[in-house]
């Protein structure tokens, strides 16, 4: 039974709290997911070295996501979450992959272009190798299904043809994945910046996003100081960015679609509204901050978590590393 079940790999940095955007566009589904499919769920901290790092920070944001995932549902019985530095498998792999990877293909690569012009004075080797790396990742547990957002593609295109050229040369050894694009993610705006997605990369207005673990009274004030739009009508429109977006936000917190979320503020003008959206949206992550705190209490429960789960991750890949390093002609051990 179980091994009939298809192979999900996906992967989140630790740089930062997840925000309202990613859990309703992506986290939220890979919980959804976890019954159906064998799930890996991974915290890449490496790729996060690929730009300075506070090394406590660095450290205290990754035990953060881990605690994170579980309060969010993910049970660590059933999906793998693990960090990726305590499988080395990862980077054995990336080096190999490394060799069946051009310079052009990476020097293609419009997330490698853009962090370069960000990080003009750190343009270093990890920055360009990033997408080997993340293609190390995902082959090495055999992914059949890859949950990214859009800016992923390019990079699972490239995973994708460097299994397909290794697989050419040495036989199936990889699984080719594809990506998989969810069907219940909604696609959150900026509470400020309604035309752009809500992301903590460029943001400099804090009032912009709701981090996951923000407090009530700051979340009530950051949704009354939204971005609305001309008129007094709770109406998702196109020509309405910043209303459409709450209703979107309020839809989801609730489960009230947006039609009968309109009719429910009719004639109630956007204070109201706002106010309303803020205290869904408190209501809905209650239970999640609740969690995340017994977590942070309870250090010896979520350490043998991250013992047993980087114990699992680790006999999966040294696995599908065995055979690699067999089919390239590494001596055998
Ligand atoms: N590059 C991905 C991002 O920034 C994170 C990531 C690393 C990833 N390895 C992965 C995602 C493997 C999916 C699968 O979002």
């Amino acid at each position: 039974m179980e091994a009939e079940k298809k192979a999900i790999f996906s992967g989140m940095q630790p740089t930062g709290m997840p925000h309202l955007g990613n859990y309703l566009g992506a986290l939220k589904n890979w919980v959804a997911l976890q019954d159906e499919y064998r799930c890996v769920y991974c915290i890449v901290d490496m790729h996060s070295l690929t730009v300075r790092q506070d090394p406590a920070v660095l450290r205290r944001r990754s035990r953060e996501l881990l605690q994170m995932y579980i309060a969010m549902g993910l049970d660590p019985e059933k999906a793998i979450i693990y960090f990726q530095s305590h499988v080395s498998g990862h980077a054995e792999l990336a080096w190999i992959l490394n060799c069946f990877t051009y310079m052009g293909e990476l020097g293609r690569m419009t997330q490698f272009k853009e962090k370069s012009q960000k990080n003009s004075d750190n343009i270093n080797a990890g920055l360009f190798t990033y997408p080997v790396l993340m293609a190390a990742d995902i082959l090495l547990y055999n992914a059949d299904l890859v949950p990214i957002g859009d800016d992923q593609r390019q990079h699972m295109e490239l995973c994708r043809n460097i299994a397909l050229r290794f697989n050419n040369i040495y036989g199936d050894v990889f699984t080719v994945p594809e990506p998989y694009l969810p069907k219940i993610g909604a696609r959150i705006m900026g509470l400020a910046e309604p035309e752009r997605k809500m992301s903590k990369s460029d943001g400099a207005n804090e009032n912009n996003l709701i981090y996951l673990l923000d407090k009530p009274e700051l979340i009530m004030k950051k949704f009354k100081s939204a971005v609305t739009d001309s008129g007094n009508e709770v109406k998702y429109s196109s020509d309405k960015p910043g209303i459409s977006n709450l209703l979107v936000i309020y839809s989801a917190a609730t489960g009230v679609d947006i039609s009968q979320a309109e009719n429910e503020f009719e004639g109630k003008g956007y204070g109201f509204f706002k106010q309303a959206v803020g205290e869904a949206v408190i209501e809905f992550i209650k239970p999640i901050q609740r969690r995340f705190e017994e977590l942070n209490k309870d250090k010896d429960y979520v350490d043998a978590i991250i013992r047993a789960n980087g114990e699992k991750a680790n006999a999966i890949a040294s696995r599908v590393l065995r055979k690699v390093k067999k089919k390239v002609g590494f001596p055998a051990v």
